[in-house]
């Protein structure tokens, strides 16, 4: 396996300032356009505006922008002008495809928390409770949610609205993709049987492919940069596992406090993690302990023997070969700015602590 990049820090510095000016004027963007929303929205009927408003929380909530992030990387290292409006709305874009992801994930994973707030099904089913109306509180809440989520990919669609035919075809992909994803992700749970390769295959699709490999490319295909799309294939896919491995880890061994998420979330809702998959296929004790319900099961024992069995160990060396192979894909693919640039972006994106 070959060793890490070596990264010159004022290379970096010189390709992510440019990245970081696209991503303010991102931000202001989304700002914008939802505030624009808001105003047409309350002046047609002042209620609605509180379904606008969990789009506008959940962006405003603020979260990595990773997608964006990613997008406006391979735009730019495949020779991009900076100036245009497109990669700007095709950023704001994926931002908006990753809250709908958000508002909808948080329902079916039943989830409490988001970002350090609560989760939009959650604020709506108290509030449903607080004016004492009618119908169940739980089924309000998840309705407001998922119409949110419903509305945020709207919003996405809207601002992909000029984007070049071969830049949609790519979104196209990546939005069937996380669906089919998230998915198989609920179905594997229902299933619970351990399989490590659906457990990878799951991570990627959910996850992976919609965070880097995918918005990669579109910038790429923004600035006409074709032969950037098999690097950026093979260090996207990379570094998305890892980024979505990272988070498994994040639920099974981070702490609330610091992810703004739920802790061991994904014990309770017995999700097929690939931590979990190997965990079950390769030591007896985790298969003992679990039996047929890993909700059942206590989370602070999981977690020692978890740590003991050097099950946590095994994904991390997995995370290392993943940044590697990224390390390498896009060494010699790109300028060298860029190259040490997406190599501290996919270290970021995988050593984190949120
Ligand atoms: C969380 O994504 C959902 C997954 C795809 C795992 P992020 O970790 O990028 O969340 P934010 O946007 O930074 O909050
Ligand atoms: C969700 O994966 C991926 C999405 C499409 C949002 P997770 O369910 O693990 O994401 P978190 O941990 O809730 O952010
Ligand atoms: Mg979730
Ligand atoms: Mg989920
Ligand atoms: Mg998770």
């Amino acid at each position: 396996m070959s060793t890490a990049l070596p990264v010159s820090h004022e290379y970096t510095g010189v390709a992510l300032e440019d990245r970081n000016r696209v991503l303010a004027r991102v931000e202001r963007r989304l700002e914008d356009f939802l505030a624009q929303e808001r105003r047409s929205w309350a002046a047609l009927n002042p209620d609605s505006t509180e379904l606008i408003d969990c789009v506008v929380r959940m962006v405003g909530s603020g979260g990595k922008r990773l997608r964006p992030a990613f997008c406006i990387a391979g735009y730019l290292a495949g020779g991009g002008d900076p100036d245009t409006q497109d990669i700007v709305d095709v950023a704001a874009a994926l931002e908006l495809l990753h809250t709908f992801a958000l508002l909808h994930d948080d329902v079916m994973d039943d989830s409490e928390l988001r970002r350090g707030t609560p989760t939009a099904h959650m604020i709506h089913a108290q509030a449903h409770e607080r004016r004492g109306w009618r119908g169940e509180a739980r089924r309000y809440g998840e309705s407001v949610a998922v119409l949110a989520g419903d509305l945020a990919l709207v919003y996405a669609e809207r601002l992909l609205a000029g984007c070049p035919p071969r830049v949609r075809r790519i979104w196209g992909e990546l939005s069937t993709e996380l669906m089919v994803g998230q998915f198989l992700d609920v179905r594997a749970a229902a299933q619970f049987v351990p399989d490590p390769e659906l457990s990878s295959w799951i991570a990627l699709f959910k996850s992976g492919r919609y965070t880097v490999y995918r918005p990669l490319a579109m910038g790429a295909q923004l600035a006409g940069a074709d032969e950037l799309l098999a690097p950026f294939e093979t260090y996207g896919l990379a570094v998305g596992e890892a980024f979505q491995l990272r988070d498994d880890l994040l639920d099974a061994f981070g702490s609330s406090e610091i992810t703004g998420k739920p802790a061991r979330l994904d014990f309770k809702q017995h999700k097929m993690t690939l931590l979990m998959s190997i965990a079950l296929r390769r030591e007896p004790e985790v298969r003992e302990l679990v039996g047929d319900s890993l909700a059942d099961t206590e989370p602070d024992v999981l977690h020692d023997l978890l740590l003991r069995t050097g099950m946590r160990a095994q994904v991390e060396t997995i995370i290392l070969e993943r940044l590697a192979t990224a390390g390498e894909a896009v060494r010699d693919a790109v300028p060298p700015v860029w190259s040490a640039g997406l190599y501290r972006m996919a270290e970021q994106a995988v050593h984190r602590d949120t």
